[in-house]
């Protein structure tokens, strides 16, 4: 959620940042913008709308020098604007941020009632006039920032450009996460390491409550406080090929793609050859932990609910699921005995790092599922078990998605063979199956032109119904998910079992109804629900094997034939045909695949 590059550079900064803000504009892309110091003035360019207009007014209105700070946008205080938009400016200071300033309209008054003029609706303006009006009482930039620093409440990663110094670019975090990058002779700052990858690969990430003073000659890093402290450098290795589109149309269709690989990659990371789960030591023994919240947002909110049914179904271990944002104001009692999972691609949302510290000091284990192995989910957890999907670009979540469902059904299985329930036959029985998803993702994936054509009679419906019975049923809530985010489509998923008990009323014969059903303990119940939606004239879509098409074909729209797997872990493969339905429609529809309106990658704010 917003991007933010900085550079003291060699070179001219401005084409930098622009390539930059390419790779971070998955974060927010409403506007954006950079500032340069040049010949000690300082100079700003901001344009509405995505990065391509930014650079179009960069060729007629160019900005030189070799410092900078840029910006790409999520709006949240005010519009999407050329004046709400970032860097912004006061006097002699220039500010990007991410995150949000909860104290903001106390400190606006406060400036304004000491005649201070605002030019935007932001949060972050206030954050400029306060460095200003301190830099006015003779402060030095450095001092500017601490004081300043020190009064903001809320959530921000800041990198700060001032008139006159063209070797000098303050950093600060809390909440949202900022790295700096060391390079030779030049250094930078940017909100993730995708934005630093092809600039450095070594890297200081600010822990909580950190500034940083950074030049050209290096960084001093400062706690939250104000005493100098040494940060690690970190060698990052992100294969500039997983940032590019790899000659596909979009990052969501590369990253569907993907899904056989690194769900193969992964579980040959945690598995042996002889089928062994390796987990590190800090797992907890899952034979003595008496429950699992699980806790999470969107999509990785349905990996949970998912892996629910295989924590219940494969280890008895009583489970408990719920969205972040909901989870940290119930305040639930947490028993000694119970061990809490956060899952997380990004590492980075609000909420589920917010629940995580919840849970700090209750919980007898905090252990995350994250992609992002250097995120704050994973630097505050107990222990964080990477579900190495490579990065994901993609604003709707996909190969995140599949790879999380893996890791947490090999939790799962850890979690069966630990309370008995699972001996060695079984363990492998079912290791066994994991191995073969990645080859029936394959064959999924070459229903490809089938289910393109499938969307296409889904694009002119106004409302989609999803449709799945046990482990089925979160996946009913995900394709529904990945449908309205990206075609604007309106879109529900339901437990097949609830459908009689209200959205039934919903069902006409314009109102396309996908039902995924594999042949599994629960299909007769299911296509006895579909029936109930034949009934009533609506166009049923059934997702199901060979046996399943056999059994229930007849009368359905339209019946898209799978590969045949066993139910337990179904989900994973029945994922693609979702995401790509989705996929599909979405082009039909002409809507951006990889940065739908409204949203953004990565959701650093409440
Ligand atoms: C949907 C999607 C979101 C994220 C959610 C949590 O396609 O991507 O629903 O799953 O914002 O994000 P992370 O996993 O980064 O915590």
């Amino acid at each position: 959620m917003c991007g933010i590059i900085g550079v003291l550079g060699e070179h001219q900064a401005a084409p930098l940042m622009v390539e930059a803000l390419k790779r971070l504009e998955y974060r927010g892309y409403d506007s954006a913008g950079i500032a340069t110091v040049h010949e000690g003035r300082l100079d700003r360019r901001r344009a509405v709308g995505k990065l391509v207009n930014l650079q179009d007014l960069l060729v007629d209105s160019p900005l030189a020098g070799r410092a900078g700070i840029g910006h790409t946008r999520w709006a949240t205080h005010g519009a999407p604007t050329v004046s709400n938009a970032h860097p912004h400016a006061a006097g002699p200071v220039a500010v990007v941020h991410n995150g949000i300033i909860e104290n903001f309209r106390e400190l606006r008054a406060e400036l304004s009632a000491l005649g201070v003029n605002f030019e935007s609706e932001t949060d972050t303006e206030t954050v400029a006039q306060l460095v200003a009006h301190h830099l006015r009482q003779g402060k030095s930039p450095a001092e500017a920032a601490q004081a300043t620093f020190g009064r903001l409440e809320g959530a921000f990663a800041l990198a700060l450009l001032f008139d006159g110094e063209e070797d000098l670019l303050i950093a600060a975090r809390l909440g949202s996460p900022l790295a700096v990058g060391h390079g030779e002779g030049e250094m930078f700052v940017g909100s993730d390491a995708i934005a630093l990858a092809p600039l450095t690969d070594r890297v200081t990430y600010l822990d909580e409550g950190d500034w940083a003073v950074v030049t050209r000659a290096g960084v001093q890093v400062y706690d939250k406080t104000n005493a100098p402290v040494e940060r690690p450098v970190k060698r990052i290795a992100i294969d500039a090929a997983r940032i590019e589109k790899g000659g596909h149309r979009h990052f969501m269709a590369k990253e569907i793609a993907e899904q056989p690989t690194v769900l193969g990659e992964m579980l040959g990371h945690y598995l042996d050859a002889s089928g062994d789960i390796h987990f590190p030591d800090a797992l907890p023994d899952f034979g003595t932990v008496d429950r699992l919240v699980m806790v999470a947002c969107g999509t990785a909110f349905y990996a949970c609910q998912t892996a629910k049914y295989w924590f219940e179904q494969l280890a008895g271990l009583p489970v408990e699921i719920d969205i972040a944002s909901e989870f940290r104001y119930r305040q639930p009692p947490i028993g000694a005995n119970t061990a809490a999972l956060f899952v997380s691609q990004s590492g980075e949302t609000a909420d589920t790092l917010a629940a995580l510290r919840h849970c700090k000091g209750r919980a007898s284990h905090i252990l995350s599922v994250v992609n992002v192995p250097e995120s704050s989910i994973a630097r505050e957890s107990d222990l964080a078990l990477p579900i190495r999907a490579g990065v994901e670009v993609g604003v709707a979540s996909t190969k995140a998605f599949t790879c999380q469902l893996g890791v947490l059904a090999l939790l799962a299985v850890r979690a069966a063979e630990a309370r008995g329930r699972l001996d060695a036959a079984g363990v492998a029985e079912k290791i066994g199956m994991l191995r073969s998803v990645p080859g029936l993702m394959n064959l999924t994936l070459g229903l490809e032109p089938e289910i393109e054509r499938l969307a296409g009679g889904l694009a002119e419906a106004r409302d989609i119904l999803f449709l799945g019975r046990g482990p089925m049923y979160p996946l009913a809530l995900e394709g529904a998910l990945k449908l309205k985010e990206i075609s604007y489509i309106h879109a529900e998923g339901y437990a097949s079992g609830e459908l009689k008990h209200g959205p039934i009323a919903l069902i006409d014969q314009a109102v396309p109804v996908i039902v995924f059903a594999p042949t599994d303990g629960l299909f007769d119940k299911t296509v006895s629900n579909m029936q109930e939606v034949m009934a009533r004239h609506g166009q049923v879509l059934l997702i199901t094997d060979k046996a399943g098409a056999a059994r229930a074909a007849e009368g359905t729209w339209e019946t898209l034939v799978m590969p045949t797997c066993d139910p337990l872990f179904a989900p994973i493969v029945y994922a693609l045909p979702a995401q790509l339905l989705a996929y599909y429609t979405a082009l039909a529809k002409g809507t951006d695949v990889d940065q739908p309106r409204n949203l953004a990658k990565s959701v650093t704010v409440e």
